[in-house]
């Protein structure tokens, strides 16, 4: 039987109050949070951050970590680490945030897009050699919205062309490829701790690697190009050129509290995402993202695509997907648009312009390379028709809001007559 739609003047499915705020927070954040708050003279890089580093390498299984203060930060140290500099082309996917394309310009390095495969929204494992050149130096894999790309394809690729592969794990705290965990993959890895991430800290990162030259170069820029770390005797002198990267105190001391808590919240992630998919699955218009064999997803954003060929809008598959995901917010779940560009649109990109002047492209030592935008199909056709939601599938929150998300969904889903024409 036909419902009203909540956007039509129906009655919302969720009632607002429904999804419980991320991250759950408990007398472990509290107390670590005061107890560093109430220390003296170390609220800089203080005693949790180099507890906070111990404790994440551990973790995730590397033997070197480093904290930031944002994932975007430990990536420019991974560029770096992995001997980028002038004028090298380091290899980005086409759909990612911003930043795992910007911190490639940070170093006087040009990006180069290769487009994303549909399922599993991740780097085309199989357009990679084409846009290796002479210059490439590295190239950026993003495990997005916490599914691992397929790393023993993409290290033997790196292996047979001599380059360096860094993961930005920025999403993807917990996942594994094969039984391995995300971060131990390639040549050096980074985390965000920014506030939507699996590992919450406000903001914050984490730079990782097992490699100890890789180490040493990325280390060089992360304490304004000073040799030594400020726990260690410093002698205050600038020996390469440096940036102020460092975590600092409070923030380490949240993200080990939540550390300790991380597992608990995947598993509760991943238990709700399955709820949901059971939910749903056979929804007509859908595409559900999935995980294949050996891949283990963290879920930190679950994004479905819209058929719009079978809902009969391809022609204008941005606009209706539009009103598809008004209609859904309408019922009360909060799912979004994660990028409303892909990467090569940003006008940095298409401007070719860093720092002024054009600058690094115009640059004596830098190839021409090609960001035309139809160069990209697979993650412009992505873009237009994906929404994702993350805060409904996390901890607290169980696998009852996880229900009433598949009931909005299905609700809008069996109704989409109601949102033909203009309303
Ligand atoms: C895939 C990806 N890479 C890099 C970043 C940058 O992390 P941060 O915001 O901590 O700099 C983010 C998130 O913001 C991200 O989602």
């Amino acid at each position: 039987m036909a419902e009203l739609l909540a956007v039509k003047g129906g009655k919302p499915v969720m009632a607002p109050g429904t999804v419980k705020p991320w991250p759950p927070i408990d007398d472990t954040d509290r107390k670590m949070v005061l107890d560093s708050l109430e220390g003296e003279n170390s609220h800089a890089f203080g005693p949790n951050c180099i507890a906070f580093q111990e404790e994440f390498a551990a973790w995730n299984g590397n033997r070197h970590a480093i904290t930031t203060n944002s994932g975007t930060a430990a990536l420019h140290m991974g560029l770096v680490g992995c001997g980028c500099g002038r004028g090298d082309e380091v290899i980005v996917p086409a759909y990612s945030w911003s930043s795992s394309a910007t911190c490639v310009m940070q170093h006087n390095c040009i990006p180069v897009f290769v487009d994303i495969e549909f399922d599993s929204m991740n780097i085309a494992v199989d357009k990679i050699e084409a846009a290796i050149t002479p210059k490439t130096k590295a190239i950026i894999v993003v495990h997005l919205h916490g599914l691992a790309a397929d790393m023993d394809r993409i290290m033997a690729i790196a292996a047979k062309h001599g380059v360096k592969v860094v993961e930005d794990a920025c999403q993807a705290h917990g996942a594994k490829y094969k039984g391995k965990k995300v971060g131990t993959l390639g040549h050096c890895g980074a985390f965000s701790f920014n506030q939507n991430k699996c590992l919450c800290a406000g903001e914050g990162g984490m730079f990782v690697t097992d490699d100890v030259e890789i180490l040493e170069r990325a280390k060089s820029l992360w304490s304004f190009g000073e040799a030594t770390s400020p726990t260690e005797t410093r002698d205050y002198h600038v020996y390469a050129m440096g940036w102020m990267y460092r975590n600092n105190d409070l923030t380490a001391a949240w993200g080990r509290a939540q550390l300790k808590k991380l597992d608990r919240h995947l598993a509760i992630q991943k238990q709700n995402a399955a709820r949901l998919t059971e939910s749903i699955k056979g929804v007509p218009g859908l595409i559900l993202p999935t995980a294949p064999a050996g891949y283990e997803h963290n879920w930190y954003n679950y994004t479905i695509r819209f058929d719009m060929e079978a809902l009969g809008h391809a022609h204008d598959r941005r606009a209706f997907r539009d009103k598809i995901i008004g209609a859904i917010r309408a019922e009360g779940l909060d799912t979004g648009i994660w990028q409303s560009f892909i990467l090569p649109a940003m006008t940095v990109f298409q401007a070719k312009n860093a720092y002024g002047h054009r600058c690094p492209w115009s640059c004596a030592h830098a190839e021409s390379v090609d960001y035309s935008v139809d160069r990209f199909p697979v993650a412009t056709k992505h873009l237009e028709t994906h929404t994702g939601m993350t805060y409904p599938l996390r901890a607290p929150n169980g696998p009852e809001v996880a229900e009433l998300a598949a009931k909005a969904i299905g609700k809008v889903m069996a109704n989409l007559d109601q949102l033909e024409g203009d309303y």
